[in-house]
């Protein structure tokens, strides 16, 4: 049955935009919008929209009316396009040797860190990791969080490796909103293979990577390109390795220094580049003149006390970029997108307008999923923040740490 509904009054409807896009820096600037609008959801996607003054209203020709009374306003949900929400357990010993002087990397160097999840994750049953990552989700989803990409990476072994990705792929049945899954096993290097590392990357290729493939288990292909993790030609040699299988890049470079992995991944045909804390000229020059998405996670940024990722160089340089949570147990235990617009707006001094559409359409772009997702655009999915009854959205990022949100709708129904 062709269920359909209209939201009639919304004081404004955000981030509308035509169906095929440059995705350039003037998409990133312009937040085109507009007031006293109507709305039309027909069988999950978005109908029709305007100004309520072009509307003939015939509300019994719909199955639902909602009058939002020229109050509350309408966006696109956050498409969040960097996440590690399967995990196991918690790292708050960590977050309190850090506020007593440890840093991140030391923490990593004994021990802790990523192989700290991965010996928990191995203890624990596929159902309290569903469980646990399902918990995620649903709390992600009310925070606005409509399409999410999820990260394997605390596994490190093929047991592991594969439990986390069917966590993914169970996630992908058991909710209505658009999941990507990246197979992220050079995550980090296992400790009994910290002197054998050709011996780990040879386990990735042969053993790990047709397994994932014969379940068809991944999406893209990650690799945590980064001094005491994997070099850049370690990088190349998973990523050639994951190209067989039709896996595309989307990888973790320049957190802490620049190392040349943005131009191999650019090279490689690479979706997105994500972190990119550290960047130099050679750098932005290599973005500028690609069509791979650049990624930023500023609420890293914010838990780890490292400098956030130049945004407003980026845009001077004519880079578009994604804003996307990161949300992991150790470095970003928070997958709030609403947070990570205000902390983009208040640390890379960038407009409102750019940190939306940073969230919405270029988060889109950076899953390939910006033919249905990430604008209100007829025939996209009808997956829609409803807020509260704000001032206009400047007010989204500047009242930073709330949600503002009244109600998500997910493909055309209320969560
Ligand atoms: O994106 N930097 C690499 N990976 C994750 C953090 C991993 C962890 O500390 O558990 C990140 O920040
Ligand atoms: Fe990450």
């Amino acid at each position: 049955m062709n269920e359909t509904s209209i939201i009639t009054n919304i004081k404004e409807l955000i981030g509308i935009q035509t169906l095929q896009p440059n995705f350039n820096v003037d998409l990133q600037q312009n937040l085109n919008c507009i007031k006293k609008a109507y709305l039309i959801v027909e069988n999950g996607l978005i109908k029709d929209f305007g100004e309520m003054s072009s509307l003939k209203l015939e509300s019994q020709n719909y199955d639902h009316h909602i009058n939002l009374e020229n109050k509350k306003s309408i966006l696109p949900v956050w498409n969040d396009s960097h996440t590690h929400i399967v995990f196991a357990g918690t790292r708050e010993t960590e977050f309190v040797d850090r506020i007593n002087g440890l840093s991140y990397e030391d923490i990593a160097k004994r021990g802790g860190g990523i192989l700290n999840s991965a010996n928990k994750l191995e203890k624990t049953p596929f159902n309290d990791l569903l469980e646990s990552s399902s918990r995620r989700l649903e709390k992600v989803m009310q925070m606005g969080t409509g399409a999410i990409e999820i990260k394997s990476g605390y596994g490190l072994t093929l047991e592991s490796e594969l439990k986390m990705l069917r966590v993914i792929a169970s996630l992908k049945e058991k909710y209505n909103l658009p999941i990507k899954s990246t197979f992220l096993g050079a995550h980090a290097f296992p400790a009994k293979y910290k002197q054998q590392k050709s011996q780990y990357i040879d386990l990735i290729i042969n053993e790990m990577l047709p397994a994932i493939a014969s379940e068809n288990l991944a999406d893209y292909i990650d690799v945590f390109c980064e001094k005491n993790y994997f070099s850049v030609a370690e990088m190349e040699k998973i990523l050639q390795a994951g190209n067989k299988y039709n896996l595309k890049p989307k990888v973790h470079v320049n957190q802490f220094n620049s190392i040349g992995a943005i131009q191999k991944a650019i090279e490689m045909g690479a979706v997105s580049v994500d972190h990119l804390e550290v960047l130099n000229e050679k750098d932005i020059d290599a973005l500028k003149n690609s069509s791979t998405i650049a990624t930023l996670l500023p609420s890293c940024s914010l838990f780890i006390n490292i400098p956030y990722a130049k945004g407003k160089t980026l845009i001077e340089n004519k880079v578009p970029f994604a804003l996307a949570s990161d949300y992991n147990p150790g470095s970003t235990p928070c997958g709030n997108m609403n947070l990570v617009v205000s902390l983009a707006c208040i640390n890379m001094k960038i407009t409102p307008e750019v940190a939306i559409n940073a969230a919405t359409i270029m988060g889109a772009k950076a899953m390939e999923i910006e033919n249905e997702s990430g604008s209100i655009t007829k025939g996209k999915l009808a997956s829609l923040i409803v807020t509260e009854d704000i001032s206009s959205y400047n007010f989204i990022p500047y009242s930073f740490g709330e949600n503002n949100i009244e109600r998500v709708m997910i493909k055309g129904k209320w969560i």
